[in-house]
């Protein structure tokens, strides 16, 4: 586990079901972020799906389009959570309460690992509904959800420095 304000960057992955439209959304607009915010190298940011129906694949060609209207680059390529990435990152995201309690029971551990909504305030959805068998309508939803919390993370980010992990900062759970 490293440390939020050491040499080594901050790790954060992003987990949701095939890998192909929430969690490389939520990659994509983190990495916007970082890069706007000249973070690059201090945080690293990657993304994985608890099925592995789609290892391998580009992300969703209607996420693509949703995002890149806001002017969000996808970059990923799916792959499978295993349960070694929850000690090999310092936050590991879940987009619903399934993900979340897949992840939790597969590797056992849950100091460092959220729910997407426990960034966001009252009146926003628990879970990050899945997309993939709806219409357009459910792209833009999983965006604003995602530009909405992701500047939450990198201010909990901030408010870790000099904290030895998560489980010492403002843990929500
Ligand atoms: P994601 O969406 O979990 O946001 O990547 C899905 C993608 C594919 C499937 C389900 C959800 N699928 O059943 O293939």
């Amino acid at each position: 586990m490293t440390n939020a304000d050491s040499s080594e960057p901050y790790r954060i992955m992003f987990v949701c079901l095939g890998n192909i439209c929430r969690s490389p959304a939520a990659q994509g607009v983190m990495e916007g972020l970082v890069r706007s915010r000249g973070l690059a190298g201090r945080i690293e940011v990657d993304s994985s799906g608890t099925a592995s129906y789609h290892i391998g694949k580009r992300p969703d060609a209607r996420m693509v389009a949703a995002a890149g209207r806001r002017g969000i680059q996808l970059t990923s390529f799916a792959k499978a959570f295993v349960g070694g990435d929850v000690e090999r990152r310092d936050l590991v995201i879940a987009m619903d309460g399934e993900n979340f309690g897949d992840i939790v029971r597969k590797t056992g551990k849950r100091e460092n690992v959220r729910l997407l909504s426990d960034y966001l305030g009252e009146g926003w959805l628990r879970d990050v509904p899945d997309p993939y068998y709806g219409g357009e309508s459910g792209f833009e939803v999983v965006l604003d959800m995602l530009e909405a919390a992701c500047p939450e993370i990198l201010s909990e980010w901030e408010a870790l420095k000099g904290r030895t992990s998560l489980a010492d900062g403002q843990s929500s759970m």
